[in-house]
């Protein structure tokens, strides 16, 4: 039997989309008003799936608590209350756009899982707008 198990998990981040190697007139006409100059934020919600094999011992797919402990240590800890675009290395020279920062997440997540179970990461940029990632 495969279980999906979910953790919900949220951090406060603000951000810039716009590209260095255009023009302001062609980062506005893209962008709108996510390319303002001084940034502005998001309360971003995460949410964070893998699915597996219940374990005949446990009765665990993945013991909940140690999926909040990577989301909290990987994740928040590097994201919340964060710039993304000038304190968090990643968007360095990537665009922080909620694609973007979906795909960086599971990234991240990714080593701790155990090969047999999938992740998926749900990451809300507004209650109304959200992207999905599972990997490729
Ligand atoms: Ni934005």
């Amino acid at each position: 039997m495969r279980v999906t198990v979910s953790r919900k998990a949220h951090f406060n981040a603000a951000h810039r989309l716009y590209r260095k190697d255009w023009s302001m007139e062609k980062n506005d006409s893209v962008f709108g008003k996510c390319n303002n100059p001084n940034f502005h934020g998001h309360n971003y919600e995460l949410i964070v799936s893998v699915t597996g094999e219940i374990d005949a011992e446990t009765g665990y797919v993945i013991d909940v608590k140690i999926l909040s402990d990577l989301i909290k240590e990987h994740i928040e800890n590097s994201f919340d209350h964060k710039n993304l675009n000038v304190d968090v290395p990643d968007f360095t020279d990537l665009n922080p756009t909620a694609e973007n920062i979906v795909v960086v997440i599971w990234n991240k997540l990714r080593p701790f899982i155990k090969k047999a179970m999938e992740l998926e990461v749900v990451l809300y940029e507004t209650p109304r707008n959200f992207v999905t990632y599972k990997g490729d």
